[in-house]
């Protein structure tokens, strides 16, 4: 067993785990990521692609923002598709100049592995086994396997930034931490087709069979989805059944068609509400997705995650800075007011958008009632807006 000290031990190399030990590099302050899977899996992995004009600001100031800036689409605002009508919110206008930045998230994964590895960093990808120790304690430790060897490295802190499923959650004691949870009747079955855009702004759809979203990933390669069982199996959907699916639920008219072509990948992905409290344990820390998770409507995810590590490596720098812990004790309340603002719209944006099996015809009109206020009324359109960008950081 080799035994080392290094000062912030990040377990997860997605965009919180990937983004900390960045922002920590810049700060000066020394980190190792430990991450189960290969190199090719994490930047190979398709996940959702907008960016906050915060998290793009982040981006860009701590450089490694630049093939973001030279690839990604930015948008003034999106569609609202209802009623066979079509609904613009300039988000750009209604915000003072934030922007709509669709990027997908492994691409931003992919500009981080490589801003890390060229500065040195200690990425350790494959490890197994990873078990967190004496998180009540100044010395706590990650013990893993590598390549058949156990390992064990000493830190300061600890950050949890592996997903859901991860394993630094788990290594609290029971009854530490309080969950809260909403699991929604639907899922999303999302494509990659091979083919130009087929709107030059994303169009999120809502008709009576269900919601259906238009996003993109680059000139050549688009990403729709159509919401669905979340039991449901893609071997239910031939392509023929997914282009009629679609065009159903976003017909208008005015006869628009998304355009088709090969399909490459078909998913389908659950959706739930999930937030634990306190993100704090001793010296672990909870970043991203193992604290909370969002339903994918409105892409907040990583930018929740974004948000988390930025406000973690300011708190460890003012530490290990001017030995002011401040930052580090208020951590878990300062981002959890994000968290709950991020929940609250994400839920909102979800419930608006989807048709439940135990709605009736009043939730329905309702929900067409709310969309028709939202696309006349400059206040609510502005709410949205300024939700959908990016709330400011306090
Ligand atoms: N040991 C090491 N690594 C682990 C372990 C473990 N026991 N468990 C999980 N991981 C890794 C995963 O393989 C993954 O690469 O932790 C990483 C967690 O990354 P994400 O799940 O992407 O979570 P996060 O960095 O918080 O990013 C949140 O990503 O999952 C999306 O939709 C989510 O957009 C959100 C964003
Ligand atoms: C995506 O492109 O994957 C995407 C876009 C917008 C969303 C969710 C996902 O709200």
């Amino acid at each position: 067993m080799s035994g080392r000290r290094v000062p912030v031990g990040i377990v997860g190399a997605g965009p919180a785990g990937l983004l900390l030990s960045h922002l920590l590099h810049l700060a000066g302050i020394a980190s190792v990521v430990l991450e189960s899977r290969s190199r090719e899996e994490v930047e190979g992995t398709i996940r959702a692609g907008v960016l906050e004009q915060g998290t793009v600001d982040l981006l860009t100031q701590s450089g490694v923002g630049e093939r973001l800036h030279r690839e990604a689409f930015f948008h003034r605002g999106v569609y609202l598709r209802f009623g066979g009508a079509t609904h613009h919110i300039d988000m750009e206008s209604l915000t003072g100049g934030k922007r709509v930045t669709v990027y997908a998230q492994h691409e931003v994964i992919r500009d981080l592995v490589a801003a890390r590895l060229a500065a040195g960093g200690d990425i350790r990808f494959g490890v197994s086994g990873v078990a967190l120790e004496g998180i009540d304690t100044d010395r706590p430790a990650l013990r893993f396997d590598e390549g058949g060897s156990a390992r064990r490295i000493d830190c300061d802190f600890i950050a949890g930034c592996d997903g859901s499923h991860g394993v630094s959650r788990h290594s609290l004691p029971e009854g530490a931490l309080q969950r809260y949870e909403r699991v929604y009747p639907f899922g999303w079955f999302g494509i990659l087709v091979e083919a130009p855009p087929s709107s030059d702004e994303l169009i999120y759809a809502s008709h009576d069979r269900g919601f259906a979203l238009v996003s993109t990933r680059s000139p050549t390669l688009q990403r729709m989805y159509l919401q669905c069982d979340p039991h449901d199996d893609v071997a239910n959907w031939p392509d023929d059944r997914i282009w009629s699916e679609l065009e159903k639920r976003l017909e208008t008219h005015d006869g628009w068609t998304p355009k088709q072509g090969p399909i490459t990948q078909k998913v389908i992905v659950g959706m739930r509400s999930l937030v634990h409290e306190p993100m704090r344990h001793g010296r672990l820390f909870l970043a991203g997705d193992a604290a909370h998770v969002v339903p994918p409507t409105g892409a907040k995810g990583l930018n929740l995650a974004a948000a988390d590590v930025r406000v973690l490596a300011r708190a460890l720098e003012a530490y290990y800075g001017a030995k002011d812990e401040t930052r580090l004790v208020r951590y878990s309340g300062d981002c959890l007011r994000r968290v709950w603002k991020g929940q609250r719209f994400s839920w909102s944006l979800t419930t608006l958008l989807h048709r439940s099996q135990s709605d009736t015809p009043f939730d329905r009109r309702r929900q067409l009632a709310e969309l028709d206020y939202i696309t006349t009324s400059r206040a609510a359109m502005t709410s949205l807006a300024e939700n959908y960008v990016g709330l400011p950081f306090e």
